[in-house]
């Protein structure tokens, strides 16, 4: 019988088809694929074993990843980079619905047994079969994620999945592009049932012959009904959407909106015209600059996985010694601790263990996923202590969180580097000093790395990887490994003050205090930067950050740069009133119960007398993000993130996305300022300094490249 098939046996790129009495198991690719796209040539392959499969009658169907920890990523990613013309995008969805539409209509029962990542493409194929079983497996998840490289679910997601499971939890996990665990599928209705990765294929037998207890449909409630299926429903939901989507995006990403109208349209005017709509959509949003900055995103922290390689055998036993339990000492303890990586957090002061240890229980308890099991067991790994424990000789990393002070850290430093055996890695997440500096005198200085998390750990995506003058290369590699391994983004930077990130965030947050003391309201100041698509305001970010620490890294940026990193002062002013932003619940705003209010003796404590109107928003606009962007540049030239050229650029639009917050939907730092190009962003540069100062004066790079006509990309032999 199998011989009848074209694609009984696993190659690469294709899948591949099972027959085992009467139900036929199609394999989504061979196990050596490491993951399993759903490329143009598998998406055939797939086609034409469903059209085989049609005519052998079979009893069941069963779609299956090749591994227990992969099921299918999706699309093809670089695929849908290369697509420049949208009926080609059209057309690329139109075929992805056909071959669904075709396992949709065979007549057999039909079981997706999702193991491993099932997401985008991956998860439309599965929302095609009649029933979708999921493992238990770590890695397994199953969702949309599309629009967060600005495009739709293009293959009958948008239609399928309301479908399923009511307009209101489809729209939930289509607009944010949310993937699920398997506890949290079953929970929506997504999938039928969750089970162990090795009784997977045998329950997905059974059902696909009808044997034993078919699984409980998930039915909809009847308010979901309701919302789904009457106009006045879909009008309710289109309404509350559409608000939280311009809340959420302030109108910068055009593949939301896309998708809820693909969704409405859809539930009313029918299947068929839902389908061509997603399609046209697809192609669409496929070649907006929007969508081809965030492919290009996901492809910079694809790389940024990469650099960590190497280090992979040294990374598989990790135990781990925090020392320091304060903010960022226990949200590191914490991450470590979720990855499996046993800990040992050290303080000089009990109390700080204690209030470190009810900080990582608060961050956990957040986690809805996991269960109360998986909680205890987190919090069991991490052991807390005011003096060494016993198996600090078996710590092979350790990460130093203490009081940013030059003479402290060192000597902590060299009192570990002392009990440790000598090829551990000695990392300190210092924000301000110099990496060179502490590692002097340490035995081993080789082994001393920056490793800086920003604040709050568990939600900040990156991690700046700082390299001391005498740092090696394995343990840069370590670190980065490390990095990945706790689901964050690596950046290699040089070891000078501020490193990159604060080092560009500098003159922005100045250049807010300049526009404050102007006599702009904090309002339309941050209201501009969101405007312009940052996750929040320069001014609310000083608040966030604490005014404390902003004051101190202030001067460490004076020190390092001079004249160009001065601010006005408005920050000193207030931390000595005692208000040091969130932390106090008084900075530049007022915080109580979740809400915040600017500040209003803010003009008076500032003794700013009069009061700016914002004319054309774009003045503040600009001011905020040219200051962003002459650092930016002048940090590529000198060799900040490595190397001036394309890679060094990408870790600046990765660090500035990932650290700063700059819109993705812009691709980051660097990537805008060649959208601008160099003439364009020289000549406001030269206006902006004209009229509010020096601090404006373009950076020879801009100047040299506006006038080689260069693109950012390329690098430029400074004066
Ligand atoms: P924190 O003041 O909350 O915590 C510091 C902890 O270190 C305290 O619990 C203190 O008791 C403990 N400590 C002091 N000396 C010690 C010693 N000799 N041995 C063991 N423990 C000792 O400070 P935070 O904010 O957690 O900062 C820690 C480090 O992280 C600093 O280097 C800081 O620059 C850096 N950092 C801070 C960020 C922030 O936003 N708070 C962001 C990124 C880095």
């Amino acid at each position: 019988m199998e011989s009848t098939l074209s694609h009984s046996t696993p190659v690469a790129g294709k899948v591949n088809v099972v027959e085992h009495d009467g139900v036929y198991t199609i394999f989504l690719g061979s196990e050596e694929e490491r993951v399993i796209t759903i490329t143009s040539e598998r998406m055939a392959s797939l086609k034409e074993t469903i059209a085989q499969l049609k005519s052998l009658k079979p009893k069941g169907v069963i779609i299956s990843g090749p591994r227990e920890n992969m099921f299918a990523a999706g699309a093809d990613i670089n695929a849908i980079q290369s697509i420049q013309d949208p009926l080609v995008g059209e057309e690329l969805g139109k075929e992805g619905q056909a071959v669904f539409q075709m396992i949709e209509d065979l007549s057999c029962p039909t079981v997706a047994a999702v193991s491993g990542p099932c997401v985008g493409g991956g998860c439309e194929l599965a929302l095609s079969c009649d029933f979708r079983l999921i493992s238990t497996h770590p890695s397994s998840q199953i969702g949309l994620p599309e629009t967060k490289l600005g495009i739709l679910p293009g293959w009958g997601g948008t239609q399928r999945l309301p479908r399923l499971i009511g307009i209101q939890k489809a729209l939930s996990i289509i607009l944010p592009g949310k993937t699920l665990k398997a506890s949290q599928a079953k929970k929506y209705g997504l999938v039928d049932e969750v089970l162990a990765p090795a009784n997977i294929l045998a329950r997905a037998d059974a059902i696909a012959r009808g044997k034993g207890p078919l699984p409980f449909k998930n039915q909809i409630s009847l308010v979901d009904k309701f919302l789904t299926y009457t106009w006045l429903g879909r009008h309710l939901v289109e309404r509350k959407s559409q608000a939280a989507i311009m809340k959420e995006t302030r109108g910068n990403y055009p593949a939301q909106p896309a998708a809820l109208q693909a969704v409405l349209l859809g539930l009313s005017a029918g299947t068929k015209k839902g389908y061509a709509h997603e399609a046209a959509e697809l192609g669409r949003l496929l070649v907006t600059q929007e969508s081809r900055s965030l492919v290009n995103l996901f492809f910079l922290t694809e790389g940024s996985k990469r650099i960590g390689k190497a280090a992979k055998d040294d990374l598989r036993a990790l135990n781990s010694l925090v020392v320091g339990a304060g903010v960022m000492g226990a949200g590191i303890a914490g991450a470590f601790a979720q990855k499996n990586i046993p800990v040992i957090l050290k303080d000089t002061e009990l109390e700080a263990l204690e209030r470190g240890k009810a900080q990582i229980a608060r961050s956990l308890e957040k986690k809805r996923y996991l269960s109360g099991e998986d909680r205890t067991a987190i919090l069991e790994r991490i052991r807390t202590g005011t003096e060494n424990p016993s198996g600090t000789d078996q710590v092979n990393i350790v990460v130093e969180a203490i009081v940013e002070k030059m003479d402290v850290k060192k000597a902590v430093l060299g009192k570990l580097a002392a009990e440790v055996a000598p090829q551990a890695i000695l990392c300190t997440n210092t924000s301000s000093l110099s990496v060179s500096e502490l590692s002097e005198g340490i035995a081993h200085p080789e082994r001393v790395v920056g490793m800086h998390f920003f604040n709050p750990v568990e939600k900040m995506p990156l991690v700046e990887i700082v390299r001391g003058k005498q740092t090696d290369d394995r343990s840069v590699v370590i670190v980065a490994g490390l990095t990945t391994k706790l689901g964050k983004f690596p950046i290699i930077v040089e070891d000078v003050p501020g490193f990159l990130v604060n080092r560009i965030l500098s003159p922005y947050l100045n250049e807010a205090g300049a526009l404050l003391e102007e006599g702009y309201r904090i309002q339309d100041i941050d209201r501009a930067a969101q405007k312009f698509g940052m996750p929040m305001g320069p001014i609310r970010l000083l608040d966030e950050v604490g005014l404390d620490v902003a004051e101190h890294v202030a001067k460490i940026m004076v020190d390092g740069y001079g004249e160009r990193m001065k601010s006005r002062g408005s920050v000193g002013k207030l931390v000595e009133k005692g208000l040091l932003g969130k932390k106090s619940r008084k900075g530049f705003y007022e915080y109580s119960d979740g809400h915040e209010v600017p500040n209003s003796e803010i003009r008076s404590l500032l003794g700013i007398t009069n009061e700016r109107e914002v004319g054309d928003p774009r003045v503040i606009e600009d001011r905020l993000i040219m200051s962003l962007i002459n650092e930016g540049i002048r940090c590529l030239d000198e060799g900040v993130a490595g190397i001036p050229g394309k890679e060094a650029a990408n870790q600046i639009d990765l660090g500035t996305v990932m650290g700063i917050g700059f819109p993705p939907f812009r691709g980051g730092l660097i990537s805008y300022a060649n959208s601008l190009g160099a003439k364009a962003i020289l000549e406001k540069l030269r206006h902006l300094q004209k009229e509010n100062g020096e601090r404006f004066a373009p950076h020879s790079g801009i100047i040299q490249r506006a006038e080689q006509n260069k693109s950012f990309y390329e690098a430029v032999q400074l004066h």
